[in-house]
């Protein structure tokens, strides 16, 4: 059983897939903590009603990022965390922080990576008049929604749709994603070299490939 912290700063709805999917019998992860930098996020009641523990560290009350990074370690020690999982977490993380939890913080993004990393990624695939956008659920590493990718899913851009709107859908993609790569990652199923995510053959025989089929 790998135990996870989820890190939030908002509404939380990636956190829920993850506690829905926690709750599945068999499911090989479980959440020991809920730590948000934002004292008003919204995943904290999820937490709460799942009768998860929660911590604030608010990065407001820290000089500097090393200070506030330090806190959250310290709780995830606390919550004897082994692995984090990133959901809707909008703080950047440093350096030294990601290289003491190497390959083993989970970031969920709102993009098909590399490509519209960073904030309003919906407004700017239309912008670019791209056919397809979708999420991405890699291992993180120093720089910004950078490193290796577990999984991806993509739809296909309607000429009606809004930013909103495609959010929402790649939004719905999120939520059957990001479960599906913490399992994956929990049952061992998962190896990192260099840059590359590779998953073991057996995962998915028929396919060959990665499918976002929901757990
Ligand atoms: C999600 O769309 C997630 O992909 C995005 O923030 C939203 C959080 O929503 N994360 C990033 O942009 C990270 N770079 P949620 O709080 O409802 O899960």
């Amino acid at each position: 059983m790998l135990d996870v912290a989820v890190l939030i700063s908002g509404r939380g709805s990636n956190l829920q897939a993850l506690i829905d999917a926690c709750a599945q019998p068999d499911f090989p992860a479980r959440i020991v903590a809920v730590i948000s930098n934002n004292p008003g996020a919204g995943g904290l009641e999820r937490a709460k009603a799942a009768n998860i523990p929660t911590a604030v560290v608010n990065h407001r009350d820290f000089e500097d990022r090393e200070s506030f990074e330090n806190a959250v370690d310290e709780e995830l020690k606390n919550f004897k965390a082994k692995f984090i999982c990133l959901a809707g977490f909008m703080r950047i993380l440093d350096g030294r922080f990601v290289n003491r939890w190497k390959d083993r913080i989970l970031n969920i993004h709102p993009s098909l990576l590399p490509s519209f990393k960073g904030l309003h990624t919906q407004e700017r695939a239309l912008e670019a008049g791209v056919r397809f956008t979708g999420c991405t659920v890699h291992i993180v590493r120093p720089e910004m929604d950078d490193g290796p990718i577990i999984l991806q899913a993509a739809l296909a851009v309607d000429p009606e749709d809004d930013a909103d709107n495609l959010s929402a859908k790649v939004l719905e993609l999120e939520h059957i994603i990001y479960p599906e790569a913490l399992k994956l990652i929990a049952l061992g199923r998962v190896s990192i070299s260099g840059n590359k995510a590779i998953i073991d053959k057996a995962t998915y025989p028929d396919k060959g490939l990665i499918s976002p089929d929901p757990v």
